[in-house]
């Protein structure tokens, strides 16, 4: 590990690829007893402005203002791009944090939504503000009905790295394939890899995406949004 962290990063001197390596293990060791549901739920609850909960740690609330309105005109011109009408699609929203993508659906008159996250305080509010939308409580690295059913378009908008236990993200991978189907597309963000160690964000590259990404077509990122890049999976097979 110390030696693929010093050959990674030849730009930086010898001392700041050593201060990277400590925090690298000290964020490895937070990461093993990690409590991603407490971490959430203490986050979501964060008083004032729900931005904060789900927006970019070090922006400032008009810096992830600007920013969560840049992604929400790019998610729909992805999505009016990638479906004929969107009155007739059944989107899933994985991590649906404070709803901003329930706004984009709601805006764009998507047919079925279901936003599902374990932290999200305002799931309620969510419901009645969107009537005809189901928010659900839920924790979407294990089993449940939710993915019983197949969904047109599949969101995991800054979520997929926030699944640090490798276990999890596993399940969370074999579940999004168990709800995707010929015609769906998946859209996904990664993260920049070289972004600041955190307990609760872990990098994950698009090879650790193959179940998903050997379903179909990938397409992007166009540009590369600090974390918000997103990329869409076109699914061209049968999944199980
Ligand atoms: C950075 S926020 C992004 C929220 C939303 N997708 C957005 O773009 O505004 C990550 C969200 O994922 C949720 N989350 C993280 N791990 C989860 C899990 N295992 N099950 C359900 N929700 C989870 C968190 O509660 C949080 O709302």
């Amino acid at each position: 590990m110390l030696k693929a962290i010093l050959m990674k990063r030849p730009h930086l001197g010898l001392r700041s690829r050593m201060h990277r390596f400590a925090l690298s293990v000290q964020v490895w060791r937070q990461q093993r007893k990690f409590d991603a549901t407490k971490y959430w739920h203490e986050r979501h609850r964060i008083p004032g402005h729900g931005i904060r909960a789900v927006g970019l740690d070090g922006y400032t609330i008009e810096e992830n203002e600007k920013l969560y309105a840049e992604k929400g005109l790019q998610m729909a011109g992805y999505l009016a791009a990638d479906f004929a009408d969107l009155t007739r699609i059944k989107m899933l929203d994985l991590g649906c944090g404070q709803g901003h993508y329930a706004k984009v659906a709601r805006n764009l008159s998507i047919g079925t939504y279901t936003g599902v996250d374990f932290g999200s305080t305002v799931l309620g509010e969510l419901a009645n503000r969107y009537p005809g939308f189901n928010f659900i409580t839920g924790d979407i690295t294990t089993d449940s009905p939710i993915f019983d059913e197949k969904y047109d378009a599949i969101l995991l908008i800054d979520v997929i790295y926030h699944i640090v236990d490798d276990t999890k993200f596993k399940k969370l991978l074999a579940n999004i394939q168990r709800s995707a189907k010929a015609g769906s597309v998946i859209y996904v963000t990664l993260t920049d890899k070289n972004s600041a160690p955190h307990a609760h964000m872990k990098y994950r590259s698009m090879r650790a995406l193959s179940l998903l990404t050997k379903l179909g077509e990938v397409k992007g990122p166009d540009r590369w949004m600090s974390n918000s890049s997103i990329i869409r999976i076109n699914v061209k097979r049968e999944t199980v």
